[in-house]
């Protein structure tokens, strides 16, 4: 039914571009969702606004103070997430053509979103009870999760979605490189732990874990370090092995990206979880995240063997393993052409999936 809806005249359907494009807006609208989020519990705003639309019984938009500001804004920006969201599975569904794996992944985006706002409700009627705040951030970062995965599927070309993809790495470094994964999820759910037992509560009184807050900042600390590690030592694979550039590049923004986050954590601890930290710290680790993921995903190539009709050669395999078809071979010969790489490749369909 909704095919013949889309088949009647003046209906316009939704190009692959301008899919990626608006999956792009998700990845950026959940991350600035966490950032949000985030703020108004560090700065104790949850309370900011008395009502719901409307930001007081009295008035539609938030009054001149600080707390009812960063809860009318943050409101404003779910709003506009919500929207973004929504257009995102309307454009799964209008996309020509329109493929399962998008509209899976933008579906479960819409699910992510009304799970979130349900959840962030109880929340706040369970006294922002620990355990129901960390799900609401570990939520937040799944929604991330999705919409990073949705924003990688849409630059597979149509016809290369369906191929079984083939790993860039030897089977060991394959399995470390997913090992990032548990380990970045565990990190998060300690990190959890630590603010659930720590003092940014979200309302001065709240309900806390009771656990060591020393002993739990030291597990957490400790799998954060272990994803060090372990990035550390994917970064030396890529480059012994002389993978793509783009897999090279990816491997170092997670080793950065790591090496920020831990940074962070340690500022927090050692201010006394000051706020600014603390902020810089949650919305890092959507970044590491996104970090990881788009590693993961890279590894996978989906565009057949080398040499395939319409893919670039590839660079001459080093000896071991095979190198799937890769497009982006050239190194940038500047910063600003690496800037404008970057940014390109976020818009721009690739010809491969590494
Ligand atoms: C893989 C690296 C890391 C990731 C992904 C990560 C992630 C997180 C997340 C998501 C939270 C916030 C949870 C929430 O708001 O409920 C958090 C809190 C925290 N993390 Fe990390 N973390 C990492 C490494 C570290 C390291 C190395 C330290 C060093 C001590 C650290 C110290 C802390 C502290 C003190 C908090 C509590 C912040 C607060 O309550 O405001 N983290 N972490």
């Amino acid at each position: 039914m909704i095919d013949n809806v889309l088949q009647q005249p003046g209906m316009r359907q939704v190009s692959p571009r301008l899919f990626r494009r608006l999956s792009l807006a998700a990845v950026l609208a959940s991350l600035a969702l966490l950032a949000s989020g985030a703020w108004v519990r560090l700065s104790e705003s949850g309370l900011g606004c008395s009502a719901w639309p409307a930001c007081t019984h009295h008035r539609l938009v938030a009054p001149d103070r600080y707390h009812s500001l960063i809860e009318f804004s943050n409101r404003m920006l779910i709003t506009a997430m919500a929207v973004i969201f929504l257009a995102v599975l309307a454009a799964a569904i209008a996309r020509s053509p329109r493929r399962r794996d998008l509209l899976w992944l933008s579906t479960g985006l819409a699910i992510g979103y009304a799970a979130e706002a349900v959840l962030g409700g109880i929340a706040v009627l369970a006294k922002l009870a620990p355990a129901l705040v960390a799900a609401h951030l570990i939520l937040s970062l799944v929604i991330l999760s999705c919409a990073t995965a949705l924003h990688w599927r849409s630059a597979i070309p149509d016809e290369a979605a369906g191929k079984r993809p083939e790993p860039v790495l030897p089977q060991p470094a394959m399995l470390g490189a997913y090992g990032l994964i548990p380990l970045f999820w565990a990190s998060v759910v300690m990190g959890t732990i630590v603010t659930g037992s720590g003092p940014h509560s979200g309302k001065p009184g709240t309900p806390r874990f009771h656990l060591s807050l020393g002993g739990m900042v030291q597990i957490h600390a400790a799998i954060g370090l272990l994803s060090y590690g372990l990035a550390l030592g994917l970064l030396a694979a890529v480059l012994a092995q002389h993978c793509p550039p783009p897999v090279q590049r990816r491997a170092l923004a997670v080793v950065v990206l790591l090496t920020l986050q831990g940074a962070l954590g340690y500022s927090v601890w050692f201010s006394a979880f000051s706020v600014i930290p603390s902020e810089l710290h949650i919305a890092g680790a959507g970044f590491v995240l996104v970090a990881i993921e788009r590693f993961n995903l890279g590894l996978l190539a989906h565009c057949g063997r080398p040499g395939s009709a319409g893919l670039a050669e590839a660079p001459p395999a080093p000896s071991g393993y095979e190198v799937p078809a890769v497009l982006e071979t050239a190194e940038p010969s500047s910063a600003a052409n690496a800037f404008l790489a970057f940014t390109s490749s976020l818009t721009e369909t690739r010809s491969c999936g590494v």
